[in-house]
C-alpha cells in the first residue's frame, strides 16, 4: 500500500539537515544498531556464511537460520471473516445522560456515568468476505468493532455498518459464510453460490435490500455509520435490565458509492479506505462518531409485528428514538499494523458490569465463537498482548500455556497460592458491585424458529423508504447479480422480493430479463464480428 508521507505544508526539511540525518542513520550505534533477537550485533546482513564465496552454506549459520525461520512463521491465520481491516486508537467521552435522563436510571456501567469522562479505545474497521489484501471497494457489510479499555476491564462492541443481519440463528453462520466465499474447487467468487443459499433464507431479504443498495459500499470508513445490530441489555443498580441497541453516527457525514464509482476507484486504489483513515489521522483531521442508544423494556412485546430480539429487524426511530450517550474520537494511528490491527481480538462476550446479554440466539452463538477462534488465530494467551490487555490490574489464577509472559501477578497475591478459595492467601473474589440481573426463563428445550418471523415486512418498508436513486441502484445491482444465477434461484428470489413489495419483485424480474437478453444479443454480435486474431510472435 502506498501512503503519501504527510509532512504538513509548513514543515520544510532543509537539505543540510537531511544530509546530517543521512550521516547519522549510517552510524550503527545505540538503538539504530541491527541485532538478532538474542541481542547480538549483526555485522553482515548481506552474505550468508559459506565455504568460499560460492558456497556451500554452513549449518551453524545462526544469524541466517534465526532470520529465515522467523520469517517462515511471520504470518498468523487470517480472520475467518473480516480479514481485511484498518484500525485506530482514540477515546470515548460520555455525556453522563441518555437523552434527557440520567444514564444511571438504565445502567450502572462506569464508562457512562460521569459527563466528560474519557475512556481510551481501539477501533478496527473491516470488510467481511475476502482475504487480508482484498479490495476495500467490494460490496460487503463493513465491520465496526471497538475495544473500550474501561476502569472495570474491557468492553468490546463488535458491530457492522448496516443495522441488521442476514440470519437470526447462529447454526446457519458457517454455511452462510461458505456460500459467500469463493468456490472451494475453482477458488472463484460466484454470486450463484451466495444466492443459492439466500434464496432459501427468507430472513435475509431485508439485509440483501440494504446490501445491494448504495449502503452496501460505504465510500470510506470515516463516513459510515456503525451499529451493534443486536439487542443487548443495560442493568441498573437495582439489577433491573432493559434492552438496548447501539448506533454510531459519523460527524463527517455519511457517504456511499455507486457500483460504477466503486469500480472506477478499484482500478486505481484497492486500499482507499485504509489510506483515507490513516492520512486523516496523520494530518490531525480526527474522525468522530456520536453514540446513540435505543431502549426497550425487556419482554416479548406482542404489540410489535416482529420479535425485538430478531437481528434481521430495525427498531424504527419513530417508535424507539435514538438517544445520544457520548462521542468517540479517533486521534492516533497504530504504531504497528501486525501487533495492533492484526492481533487485536474483539468478542461479543466482553462486557462490563452494568451490561448483559439479551436472549438473541445469534448474539449468544457469536459470544462463543470469537474467543474460540482467537485462541486458534492468535494463541492461548492472546489476552496478554498489549492491544488486548485491559488497562487495569489483572489478577487471575489462569496460567501457563504457550507464551505466558505475565509480568504482574497481583500485588496481594501470595505467589504460592494459585487457586481459590484458600485460607492461606491468594486472590479473593470481588464484591458484587450491584444487584445481579436475574431474568426469569422457562420453556421446553427444542429446535424451533421464532414465532414472529415476518421476513418480508421490513424489507418492503425499507424498499419504499429508499430514495428513487437508492431504489434504482438496488434494482440495477441486484438484477445484475441475479442474472448470473440459474433460473430456479432467480424465480425463488423474485417470489420473495415480490412478497416484500410487488414493485420490488416486478422490477427485479424485468431487470434480470433485460440483462440476460442484452447479454445474449451481445454474445451473438461478438460471434458474428469476431476476427481471427493470431498470436503475436514471441520476441524472446
Ligand atoms: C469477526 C463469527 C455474526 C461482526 C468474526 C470472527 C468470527 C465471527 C469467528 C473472526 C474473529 C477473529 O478472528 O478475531 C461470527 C458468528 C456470527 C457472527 C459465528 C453469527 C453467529 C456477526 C454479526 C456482526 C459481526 C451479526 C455484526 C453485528 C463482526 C466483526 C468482526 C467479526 C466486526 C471483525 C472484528 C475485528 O475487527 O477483529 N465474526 N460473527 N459478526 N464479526 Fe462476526
Amino acid at each position: 500500500m502506498h501512503i503519501t508521507p504527510n509532512f504538513g505544508n509548513d514543515i520544510v526539511i532543509h537539505i543540510k539537515e537531511l544530509k546530517c540525518m543521512e550521516e547519522k542513520m549510517n552510524e550503527p550505534t545505540g538503538e539504530d544498531m541491527l541485532t538478532n533477537r538474542q541481542g547480538h550485533p549483526v555485522t553482515d546482513n548481506q552474505n550468508v556464511r559459506t565455504v568460499g564465496n560460492r558456497g556451500p552454506t554452513t549449518l551453524e549459520n545462526y544469524d541466517f537460520l534465526e532470520k529465515i525461520t522467523h520469517f517462515d512463521r511471520e504470518k498468523i491465520p487470517e480472520r475467518v471473516v473480516h480479514a481485511r481491516g484498518a484500525g485506530a486508537h482514540g477515546y470515548f467521552e460520555s455525556y453522563g445522560t441518555v437523552g434527557d435522563e440520567p444514564i444511571s436510571k438504565y445502567t450502572r456501567a462506569k464508562i457512562f456515568q460521569e459527563k466528560g469522562k474519557q475512556t481510551p479505545l481501539f477501533v478496527r474497521f473491516s470488510t467481511v468476505v475476502h482475504g487480508v489484501h482484498s479490495p476495500e471497494t467490494l460490496r460487503d457489510p463493513r465491520g465496526f468493532a471497538i475495544k473500550f479499555y474501561t476502569e472495570d476491564g474491557n468492553w468490546d462492541l463488535v458491530g457492522n455498518n448496516i443495522k441488521i443481519f442476514f440470519i437470526r440463528d447462529p447454526l446457519k453462520f458457517p454455511d452462510m459464510v461458505h456460500s459467500f466465499k469463493p468456490d472451494p474447487v475453482t477458488n472463484l467468487s460466484d454470486p450463484e453460490r451466495m444466492f443459492d443459499f439466500l434464496a432459501l433464507t427468507p430472513e435475509s431479504m431485508h439485509m440483501i435490500t440494504f446490501l445491494f443498495s448504495p449502503w452496501g459500499i460505504p465510500a470510506n470508513y470515516r463516513q459510515m455509520q456503525g451499529s451493534g445490530v443486536h439487542a443487548y441489555k443495560w442493568v441498573n443498580e437495582e439489577g433491573k435490565g432493559v434492552l438496548v441497541k447501539y448506533h454510531w453516527e459519523p460527524k463527517q457525514g455519511i457517504k456511499n458509492l455507486t457500483q460504477k464509482e466503486a469500480d472506477e476507484l478499484q482500478g486505481k486504489n484497492y486500499s482507499h479506505a485504509t489510506q483515507d483513515l490513516y492520512e486523516a489521522i496523520e494530518k490531525g483531521d480526527y474522525p468522530e462518531w456520536e453514540l446513540f442508544v435505543q431502549i426497550m423494556e425487556d419482554g416479548e412485546h406482542p404489540e410489535l409485528d416482529f420479535d425485538p430480539l430478531d437481528p434481521t429487524k430495525l427498531w424504527y426511530k419513530d417508535d424507539f428514538p435514538w438517544l445520544p450517550v457520548g462521542k468517540m474520537v479517533l486521534n492516533k494511528n497504530p504504531e504497528n499494523y501486525f501487533t495492533e490491527v492484526e492481533q487485536v481480538a474483539f468478542g461479543t462476550g466482553v462486557i462490563v458490569d452494568g451490561m448483559d446479554f439479551s436472549d438473541d440466539k445469534l448474539l449468544q452463538g457469536r459470544t462463543f465463537s470469537y474467543s474460540d477462534t482467537q485462541r486458534h488465530r492468535v494463541g492461548t494467551n492472546y489476552l496478554q498482548l498489549p492491544i488486548n490487555k485491559p488497562k487495569k490490574h489483572v489478577a487471575t489464577n489462569q496460567e501457563g500455556g504457550q507464551m505466558d509472559f505475565r509480568t504482574e501477578f497481583g500485588k496481594h497475591q501470595n505467589p504460592h497460592i494459585n487457586y481459590e478459595p484458600s485460607v492461606i492467601g491468594g486472590l479473593k473474589e470481588a464484591e458484587n458491585p450491584g444487584k445481579e440481573h436475574e431474568p426469569h426463563v422457562e420453556g421446553e428445550v427444542k429446535r424451533e424458529k421464532i414465532s414472529r418471523e415476518n421476513n418480508f415486512g421490513q424489507a418492503g418498508e425499507t424498499y419504499r423508504r429508499f430514495s428513487d436513486f437508492e431504489r434504482d441502484e438496488l434494482i440495477s445491482n441486484l438484477s445484475s447479480a441475479l442474472a448470473a444465477c440459474r433460473e430456479e434461484i432467480q424465480a425463488k428470489m423474485v417470489e420473495m422480493l415480490t412478497q416484500c413489495d410487488e414493485d420490488y419483485g416486478k422490477r427485479i424480474a424485468e431487470g434480470i430479463k433485460k440483462i440476460t437478453e442484452t447479454r445474449v444479443d451481445k454474445m451473438e454480435e461478438a460471434v458474428q464480428t469476431a476476427e481471427d486474431v493470431s498470436h503475436p510472435s514471441d520476441p524472446y
